[in-house]
Order: structure tokens, then sequence, then C-alpha cells
């Protein structure tokens, strides 16, 4: 027995190893070295072949090469274990990794949508609506009346709306047997003082308060002592027109109205001054127009006449001039006074005045 053997079995060894690298690789090495019938165990079968004073010797070169391949298979068998640590380790860190990088991603991608959220306008969406009020019919009414005499040089004049029996009645030619002024048809508020049953008395105010040539009119609230029903209400407007100047007379008085009649009413209206009373005015007359809902023909709003009763008027009673301060032998007047829910049911054909005062949108919202 030589030692040429010893170094064939480590050098095979060796070439075995280096080209380990699994597990059972090395099981197979185990084998085939340590095992039973291995290269090295039989090298311990041939200690009886050798003499024995090289015995120890040679059992100790034996013992080298088992120990080289003992520590080779270590070594081997810890590479590796660490590299399967080394893997499990970084399989971990991997996953804490992408598990970072997901939260991450998911919070920057919440940080940008929110920054985007926060920014964003759609121009395709449709407008938020905003209702926009607008004027009441009653008040548009008004303002459509005073502009048109306005454009007829007519400038405004008001009154209160407690008003004096004095004013209210007495300057107006309206003595105390005068049915007008009975309690249930005006509100006292107080002893000499009422709820003004018309604007009349603006009147006597204007008058009162500047020289002729007057022409005003004077829009207004009025107060009767009325049940409320589709044509009645205690509270409703008017408007009232004075002219005092030196030639003033009917025929002037008639063109004036006639003219606002066709600019309010329309162009083509038939209008009629019809004979009537009032205290105040001498002659006085009661203006009808057109019924515009069956243009003259006759229906149930002008009740089969044609036609509808828009204002009283008359040339100013001389009494009630010399009340507000004015000569009746100088000068003359012409009055008039229209209750404009009247005129404005009659011009939107409107049946019921308490649809002004319910404030019901579904009503008002017409009148744009
Ligand atoms: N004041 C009267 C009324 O309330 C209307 C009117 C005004 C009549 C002026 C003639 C002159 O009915």
């Amino acid at each position: 027995m030589d030692e040429s053997k010893l170094n064939e079995i480590t050098a095979m060894f060796e070439e075995k190893l280096s080209k380990a690298a699994t597990v059972s690789d090395i099981e197979t090495l185990k084998v085939d070295f340590l095992g039973k019938k291995g290269h090295v165990t039989s090298l311990f079968k041939e200690m009886g072949k050798v003499t024995a004073e090289d015995r120890p010797a040679f059992g100790e070169k034996i013992n080298r090469v088992k120990e080289k391949v003992e520590s080779g298979i270590k070594e081997f068998e810890k590479k590796i274990s660490d590299k399967a640590v080394g893997e499990k380790i970084n399989r971990v860190k991997e996953k804490v990794e992408s598990g970072i990088k997901e939260f991450e991603k998911k919070i920057s991608d919440k940080a940008v949508y929110e920054k985007i959220n926060a920014s964003y306008c759609d121009v395709t969406l449709p407008g938020k609506f905003h209702e926009i009020g607008h004027r009441h019919p009653i008040s548009s009414t008004i303002a459509e009346i005073v502009e048109i005499f306005g454009r007829l040089g007519f400038s405004v004049s008001e009154g209160p709306d407690i008003e004096t029996d004095y004013i209210n009645f007495d300057a107006l030619n309206m003595f105390d047997w005068h049915p007008a002024r009975d309690m249930q048809d005006s509100f006292y508020a107080g002893p000499n003082a009422v709820l003004r049953t018309h604007t009349s008395g603006v009147q006597i105010r204007t008058m009162l308060k500047s020289e002729p040539p007057i022409k005003i009119v004077a829009p207004g609230r009025v107060y009767r002592l009325d049940e409320v029903d589709a044509s009645h209400s205690p509270v409703f407007h008017q408007v009232e027109g004075l002219l005092v100047d030196k030639n003033t007379n009917f025929a002037a008085f008639k063109g004036i109205i006639a003219s606002f009649c066709r600019e309010f009413f329309g162009a083509d209206r038939k209008v009629v001054f019809r004979p009537s009373y009032f205290p105040f005015t001498e002659p006085s007359a009661e203006v009808d127009v057109e019924c515009i809902s069956c243009k003259g023909r006759g229906c149930a709003i002008c009740k089969n006449s044609g036609f509808l009763e828009v204002m009283g008027a008359g040339m100013v009673h001389p009494n009630v001039l010399k009340n507000g301060n004015i000569d009746p032998e100088i000068y003359r007047g012409f009055a008039f006074g229209m209750g404009v829910e009247r005129i404005a049911m009659l011009r939107y054909a409107i049946r019921d005045i308490r649809d002004f005062y319910m404030n019901d949108l579904r009503v008002l919202a017409q009148f744009r």
C-alpha cells in the first residue's frame, strides 16, 4: 500500500467537491467517501496489509484524508446552508421592501389623486344654477305705468299710507255724508287718521306744496275694508295722476289717457270715456279699454261688454283746487286713478287677485 492511493482519493474528493452544488450532491459525496463502502472507509480496511511498524503512520495519513473529506463536506454544508439562510433573508427583505414600496405607491397615488382632486375643474359639467330674484308683477306693473307717464312728462310724487281723514276725504270734496266715509269702507287708524282708501290725497298734498304747472303720478298702497275674494283685497295698489295748468282741458286729458292706454294695453285698442261720478272731479269719467281677451267681441272677462274698465278720472273739481291752494279761476286740472292689480289682471288674464299675494313661485316666476 503506497501513498499514491491516498493522494488519488484526496484528488478525487476535491474534484467532486468542487463540482458539488446541491445538498444531494453532498449526500452522495458522504456515502461515496465516508459510507460503509466509501473510499475513505475502505482505506482503513487496508490497514491490515500494512506492516505493524508502518501502521501508525499510515493510520494517521488516512485520518488526515478523512479529516480533509469531513471538513470539506462540513464547509460545503455550511456554505449551502448559509446560502439557504441568505436566500431566506433575502426573500424576507424583498417582501418587506416590496411591501413598503407598494404602500408608498398607494400613499403617493392618494396624494396625487387628492392634489388633482383639489384643483380639478371639469369645464364640461353644466354650470351651477342660482335662482335670481325678480320684480313682483305688481311692482313691475307700477314701474311700467310710471315709465309711460314719465315719457309723457309726468314725475313721481308720493304720500303717506296713514292719511288724515281731512286729506283722504274732506279736501277731496267728500262730505261727511259721503258713503265712502262709512266706517265699513275704511280702516281708521285714530280719531282723524285713516289708512288711505285711495291715492287721491296725494293730489292735495302735491298742490299744497308746489306751484302749477303740476304733472305727477303717485303710485302707492291703499286700504279698504273689503272681504277677500277673487277680485277684492283689503290692501291693493293704485297709481294716481294729476295735471294742473292754465290751458288744460278735457280734450288734452283724453289725449293723454288714450295714449297711455294704447302704450300699456296695445296700440290697436279702442278707448272709451264713459260718464261717471266722483266727488272730486267734474265732469267725471270712467275709462274703458277694448277687452284684451276677446278684442271687443264679448267674453267672460269683459262680461260680454267687449270693454274693460281701467280707471276713474275727470276734471279736478274747483273745490279740490281751492283746497290745494290753487285758484280755480286761473287753473284747471284733470286727475285719474287706476287700480294696479286690476289692470295687471286684465293684462295678464289673471282671474284671482290672490295670485299676486300668495307668493307661489309657480305663479310669480312667470313674470320674470
Ligand atoms: N280715487 C278714485 C278711486 O279710488 C279714482 C279717481 C282718481 C277718480 C282720480 C277720479 C280722479 O276709485
